[in-house]
């Protein structure tokens, strides 16, 4: 029977160790990108996407994931009071969405903790996204890939092309058909070698899935970096039903590595309305003092 996706898994009990010291206390997914934590954009492409219900997979010392989607009454008094009601709607903004949580007892792998959360999904398609990727799009990433699954009704993974000296730092497909954006996949491999990937077309972190990935997860052996590894049961379910990979549009940012989010914090400020005019003028002149200081 067709179902539309309304739920969706988004993993967040690893343990952040690209940040440390920073994630030792504290949970990578919060990181700020200027002014809003990293989970919060996630969230938001999920509601945008026609998401109803959200889980989230938490582990030991993410409660700081939890207080920020709740409601803060003693804040929210304190800044009604005060006036200051544009800070106000941005609190607000954070506890008005419903959102669900579980533990993953130990960070066994992306693949276990999708499967941590098979008890909320049952046996209806889902979507899962990694806090990894942030995705700025005219239509939201999500709703692109449910789009494509609601073509197909089968499961659907975001991919985009990456240059090729990159290709060993993602899952990369092995096409073996193309229509339109979408590939059908003969081959996922996990972090190829350098120069022997079989194309630049690289797993990011959005999917739809089939509720069949649970009992492939069941028994699924650890993989790569002794995870259970969800790449690896999807290969596994591309046995069984045709999975797509799917080329979706948007610019994608990479806030899982410390370039990567550096970069996209410089470039969220240089873009945001409140503060891209002061970011602009502020860079200019660390840059100018940094070129006078090299000529001294
Ligand atoms: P990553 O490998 O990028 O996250 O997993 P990590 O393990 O936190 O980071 P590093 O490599 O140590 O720096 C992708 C996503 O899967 C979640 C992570 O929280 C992240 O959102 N994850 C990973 C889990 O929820 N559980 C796990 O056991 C592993």
């Amino acid at each position: 029977m067709e179902r539309k996706i309304t739920k969706a898994i988004i993993p967040a009990a690893g343990l952040g160790t690209r940040f440390l010291p920073v994630t030792k206390a504290m949970p990578k997914e919060m990181l700020p990108i200027v002014d809003k934590p990293t989970i919060q954009y996630i969230v938001e492409e999920a509601v945008a996407s026609g998401i109803k219900d959200i889980i989230i997979v938490t582990g030991k010392g993410k409660r700081a994931i939890e207080d920020h989607f709740d409601k803060n009454f003693e804040l929210e008094e304190t800044l009604f009071r005060k006036g200051k009601f544009d800070l106000l709607d941005k609190v607000r903004a954070c506890s008005n969405v419903d959102i669900h949580y579980i533990r993953q007892k130990e960070p066994r792998g992306l693949g276990h903790a999708v499967w941590t959360a098979r008890n909320f999904i049952g046996n209806e398609p889902f979507a899962v996204l990694l806090g990894d990727d942030i995705v700025r799009a005219e239509k939201p990433c999500l709703k692109q890939l449910i789009e494509q699954y609601e073509e197909t009704h089968s499961s659907v993974i975001g991919v985009q092309q990456v240059p090729e000296d990159q290709t060993h730092r993602y899952g990369i497909i092995e096409p073996s058909s193309v229509n339109g954006r979408c590939y059908g996949v003969k081959n996922f491999i996990e972090k190829p070698k350098e120069g022997t990937a079989p194309s630049n077309l690289a797993i990011m972190g959005r999917y739809i899935l089939t509720p069949e990935i649970f009992s492939i997860l069941d028994n699924q052996e650890v993989g790569a970096g002794g995870e259970i590894q969800l790449t690896d049961a999807i290969h596994q379910l591309n046995k069984i039903q045709k999975v797509c990979a799917f080329d979706f549009e948007g610019k994608r940012y990479d806030v899982g590595e410390m370039l990567g989010f550096i970069r996209t914090t410089i470039e969220f400020a240089l873009d945001s309305k409140e503060y891209g005019t002061d970011t602009v003028e502020l860079m200019q002149n660390l840059l100018q003092q940094r070129a006078m200081t090299s000529l001294i």
